[in-house]
């Protein structure tokens, strides 16, 4: 920096394009302000084109959409739902709100994915769902995995929390399993502050999905003029969001070829500037394998240990630059004792989430702002 003056450099801004205060303007100024008005589904539509399905139902985050699932699949008490245990807990909560029991899968070393190798021998007879995480946007290897599922008779779920607009072999990420569930948190490349979406791509669960997002009613049936009235038809609560948010996230929707042009370029330019200090440092980079095309969600780091991480981390920090480390194993968790987990052996889950730092990495994020950022990182040297 010119002046002497380090910048400020933030882990996370969230993104904004412009459209969306027109859009939410718009809104402020109709007369519709609850769910499922012309915003939400404009969103719907938007995606359901995208990622080519059935059926986008807007829902108020990712949490939701998770959570839906067992109520529209029937998943409950006594039944199992393989996971990796490197994944954010929503993905566990979800099932285990219904009484089902996460059972926790270690994952590749390479991708932060759920290890496909480890799946077969963790499922049981009682297993009723593989829920995949693509982590930072980089897909799971989903032929190897559809057909294990397949094969054993269960569900394929998608959590694509950080994967809209990824590919896996050119399909669409969340339109490869039975259902998938996206979020629009502020941190997500497309946002409306607290977000998310359940896509099915089962056309005979669309209206056991509708039910459980309208409170247990087939009030979206009455919307539509194919019922008189609605009433309560079956297990439910409220999952869609308000039509505020829904503007919001319209206008960064419409925004996908800038928003995430933006985010390729960043994270392509991280790439280049870090890959021969990377190397020299023994520091791991991110891995895309060739059936993969990411969503340029994050960019991380993996230190070769939990010590030099957080010196790595302390040594940003002290230069005004804010990085992050990610999930805590889901199998050591203090809930997963007290649910009973038998005891999940996840070396690489323990490993990666002691070394693994994910660097400033945003829409807006400036070329000065990120030289800035490599300038530093390369001028730091991994102890011996
Ligand atoms: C893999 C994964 N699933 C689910 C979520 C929850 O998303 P939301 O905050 O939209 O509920 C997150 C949060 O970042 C996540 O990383």
């Amino acid at each position: 920096m010119g002046n002497g003056i380090s910048p400020r450099v933030p882990f996370n801004l969230a993104t904004c394009v412009g459209t969306e205060r027109e859009y939410v303007n718009a809104v402020l100024d109709g007369s519709h302000l609850s769910g499922d008005g012309p915003y939400t589904k404009a969103c719907q539509a938007l995606l359901e084109g995208a990622l080519g399905v059935n059926k986008v139902l807007l829902t108020t985050n990712c949490t939701h959409a998770l959570e839906m699932m067992p109520l529209i699949l029937d998943i409950g008490a006594g039944d199992e739902v393989i996971m990796p245990s490197f994944t954010f807990v929503s993905t566990a909560n979800a099932f285990v709100l219904q009484g089902a029991k996460p059972v926790f899968v270690d994952i590749r070393p390479d991708t932060m994915n759920i290890d496909e190798r480890l799946i077969e021998a963790a499922i049981t007879k009682r297993t009723k769902a593989i829920v995949v995480v693509h982590y930072a946007g980089v897909a799971c290897d989903m032929d190897v995995i559809s057909e294990i599922a397949h094969r054993h008779g269960i569900h394929l779920l998608e959590d694509n929390a950080h994967g809209l607009f990824g590919l896996y072999k050119g399909r669409p990420l969340g339109s490869i399993g039975t259902i998938a569930a996206q979020s629009f948190h502020e941190t997500k490349n497309f946002t409306c502050g607290e977000g998310g979406a359940l896509v099915l791509n089962d056309a005979s669960l669309i209206e056991t999905a509708e039910i459980v997002r309208e409170k247990g009613t087939n009030r979206s049936r009455f919307y539509r003029g194919q019922i008189d009235k609605y009433s309560w038809v079956g297990k439910g609560s409220s999952y869609l969001p308000a039509e505020l948010p829904a503007a919001y996230l319209l206008g960064q929707l419409e925004a996908k070829e800038h928003i995430q042009g933006r985010r390729a370029a960043l994270w392509e330019r991280y790439s280049e500037r870090l890959a021969q200090w990377a190397r020299l440092q023994g520091v791991q980079m991110p891995h895309i394998p060739s059936y993969a095309t990411q969503s340029y969600h994050m960019f991380y780091l993996v230190l070769p240990s939990l010590t030099e991480r957080q010196r790595f981390m302390a040594y940003l920090r002290e230069r005004s630059i804010n990085t992050a480390f990610h999930y805590v194993p889901l199998h050591q968790s203090e809930m997963a004792r007290r649910l009973g987990a038998p005891p999940a052996q996840c070396p690489v889950t323990e490993r990666i989430s002691d070394r693994l730092v994910r660097l400033p990495f945003f829409t807006s994020m400036t070329a000065e702002q990120q030289n800035y950022v490599t300038d530093v990182i390369t001028s730091f040297e991994v102890s011996a």
